[in-house]
């Protein structure tokens, strides 16, 4: 059975004052029945991870380079988000692939020194709106896992998350049909290449304008084990709308 996972992703957002919102959401999920990760931008993933200390909720990092150490002014490698607490790593999140023109080949090398360095690599795949309309859309997912899952993914430490870039912070959500489609797609391409046993056992989140409302609906998708939470990650009660619909799924 996969263990269901809803993430918050923080971005670049969250001051000292935002650690109160974590403090609120250890307090109500001390031991959650799925798990609960929370991605703060780096400058607070330490006092995060103390915030979270003597509860189940994880925290993890939104990005790591591909090296373990060196001459990388500003970049933060996968052994120090692990030495300030995180267990994952969110990599190729669409804002990355646009801002910082990742490329697949890039994430795959961050995604392979998050695993050796004990991380779980949450990686990230979407379409444009374009290529939907193009109906292009298995064909990008299926570019980009093969580009950027490297081979050593097990189902401890790799999980997929599909987000498409036009329902990220729009409001705008795919069809459950739509997700449903991705989400099987995404599973067979694992099961193809991994084998069955670990292809199966990766978690996929969806991820692009979850909230309370709409996510007890996205959670009875097939495949769907989960969410990658931008926006309503922020206040606690708004994640907790979303841990409750999946506690509850
Ligand atoms: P959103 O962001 O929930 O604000 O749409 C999701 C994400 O980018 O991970």
């Amino acid at each position: 059975m996969r263990r269901k996972l809803a993430a918050g992703n923080w971005k670049m957002n969250g001051m000292s004052a935002e650690l109160e919102e974590l403090s609120t959401l250890a307090r109500m999920y001390p031991s959650p029945t799925v798990d609960v990760l929370i991605c703060p931008p780096a400058t607070l993933l330490y006092r995060a991870a103390s915030t979270v200390q003597a509860t189940d909720i994880q925290v993890g990092g939104q990005d790591c380079h591909a090296n373990t150490s060196g001459a990388h002014t500003g970049d933060i490698s996968a052994g120090m988000l692990l030495d300030a607490g995180a267990s994952a790593v969110i990599l190729g999140h669409s804002e990355r692939r646009e801002d910082h023109g990742e490329q697949n080949e890039d994430i795959r090398a961050k995604a392979r020194a998050a695993m050796d360095a004990g991380l779980k690599a949450i990686i990230c795949v979407g379409e444009s709106l374009e290529q939907r309309e193009a109906a292009n859309t298995l064909d990008i997912i299926g570019g980009q896992m093969s580009g950027s899952i490297p081979d050593q993914s097990t189902g401890e430490n790799l999980i997929v998350a599909y987000e498409p870039i036009w329902a990220i912070g729009t409001g705008k959500v795919p069809t459950l049909d739509e997700i449903g489609e991705v989400h099987d797609f995404i599973r067979t391409r694992l099961e193809r290449r991994f084998g069955e046993g670990v292809g199966r056992s990766v978690r996929l989140l969806y991820g692009g304008s979850v909230k309370p409302g709409n996510a007890a609906d996205i959670f009875a998708v097939s495949n769907v084990d989960g969410a990658l939470v931008g926006g309503a990650s922020l206040k606690a009660q708004d994640f907790a709308g979303i841990i409750d619909a999946l506690q509850n799924a």
